[in-house]
């Protein structure tokens, strides 16, 4: 995608119906930046393919403030002309992309269409990155020098890694070029307003999602899979993170990027620093919903690893930014958004 690049506040926002990108949208709106979301509507309710998603209708609400929505493409050239054309776009956070790892093994076409970013012409991206990138931990807590790409298993993992690749040597044989790629480790979560919040269409590949849908009545018990694992109780060990503490994380990464000092490019993890098993989150979502979780435990899935979470610490000195949010307030938030819309934006 082109972008004119100037020193507006106006900010792109690329797949800006979805999870990440809406919560991110709020935070934006609140710091005052203008936005332009983009959205093809693939997994986003809308109840109309003219008017902006549910979600962003939400937005507007929790926010008081409006947003300039398209319904586009970001494969589609032409149509992604017309809006920098019509905008003076300073900086696009990049969310627009299919993000099943398991469907990705089924359509890896789809995802290497969908995900590998458009890079000719943008000159200051801010990507949405996955933890994935690191394959099969070597070492934990993850490092962003941990290596990348070796162990990505899916094609979801390598699309992330490729773009990441694909961004180092625009950076390198553009000096004027600018990407943060913020490795997210696995955003849960809700605005604590409960007016928006995950909604993934069909069966929730995600623990949190499923949970609470197994709270709420529409899912009858939570299979967790594998508990021979090496870890506390057997099951696997994630770095779970507020998905407002991951907005948050995207202010202050157009803050660091907007510095003239700051060129070229640079992953940052966004995480706690702090891995929770499987069953401590059923036990941590009980309390805060007050319902049982009914479980079996059931095989391994394919692909999973045991244990995986972040050193976030270089987020912190760089970025200013430390996740703030604890497992409680997760599921409390989660079990908000949940209860007031058992399903969900539909
Ligand atoms: P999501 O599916 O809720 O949001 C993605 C949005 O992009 C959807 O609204 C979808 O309609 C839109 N989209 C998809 N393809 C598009 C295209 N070609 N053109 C325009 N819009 C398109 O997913 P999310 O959880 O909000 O994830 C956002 C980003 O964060 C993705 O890049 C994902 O890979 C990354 N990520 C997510 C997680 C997670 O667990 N949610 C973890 C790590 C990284
Ligand atoms: C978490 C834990 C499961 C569901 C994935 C993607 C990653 C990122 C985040 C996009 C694991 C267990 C899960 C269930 C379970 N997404 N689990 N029963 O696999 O760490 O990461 O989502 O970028 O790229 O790989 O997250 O929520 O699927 O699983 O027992 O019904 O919960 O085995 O230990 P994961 P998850």
């Amino acid at each position: 995608c082109k972008c004119a690049v100037g020193k507006s506040n106006v900010i792109l926002v690329t797949g800006g119906g979805g999870y990440v990108g809406s919560h991110t949208v709020v935070e934006l709106l609140n710091a005052n930046y203008s936005v332009i979301a983009i959205d093809n509507l693939s997994n986003c309710f809308s109840s109309d393919k003219h008017e902006k998603p549910e979600s962003l209708k939400r937005v507007e609400k929790i926010t008081s403030k409006n947003i300039i929505f398209y319904n586009v493409d970001i494969r589609n050239s032409s149509d992604l002309d017309k809006v920098f054309k019509k905008h003076k776009i300073s900086t696009v956070i990049h969310f627009a992309a299919l993000k099943s790892v398991g469907e990705s093994t089924q359509k890896p076409l789809a995802y290497y269409e969908n995900n590998v970013m458009h890079a000719n012409g943008v000159k200051s991206l801010v990507y949405s990155s996955s933890a994935t990138v690191y394959g099969i931990p070597q070492f934990l807590p993850l490092t962003e020098s941990h290596p990348t790409g070796q162990g990505c298993t899916n094609p979801y993992g390598k699309t992330k890694y490729f773009v990441e690749e694909i961004g180092k040597d625009l950076c390198t044989a553009y000096p004027d070029w600018k990407l943060i790629s913020l490795r997210y480790f696995n955003p849960v979560g809700a605005h604590p307003s409960g007016i928006i919040g995950e909604d993934p269409s069909g069966i929730p590949n995600n623990l949190m999602p499923y949970i609470s849908q197994v709270a709420v009545g529409r899912r009858d018990f939570l299979r967790v899979f594998g508990s021979d694992y090496d870890t506390v109780d057997g099951t696997g060990v994630r770095d779970y993170i507020h998905i407002i503490d991951l907005a948050v994380g995207h202010l202050r990464a157009l803050e660091k990027i907007s510095k003239p000092t700051f060129t070229g490019f640079q992953p940052y993890n966004l995480g706690t620093g702090r891995g929770y098993s499987v069953l401590e989150v059923v036990k941590a979502f009980e309390k805060a919903s007050g319902k049982k979780i009914e479980y079996k435990l059931v095989e391994r899935r394919p692909g999973d690893i045991a244990t995986c979470y972040s050193d976030a610490s270089f987020a912190k000195e760089e970025l200013n930014w430390v996740a703030e949010k604890d497992i409680d307030e997760m599921c409390k938030d989660t079990w908000k958004w949940q209860s007031n819309n058992p399903n969900g934006f539909s």
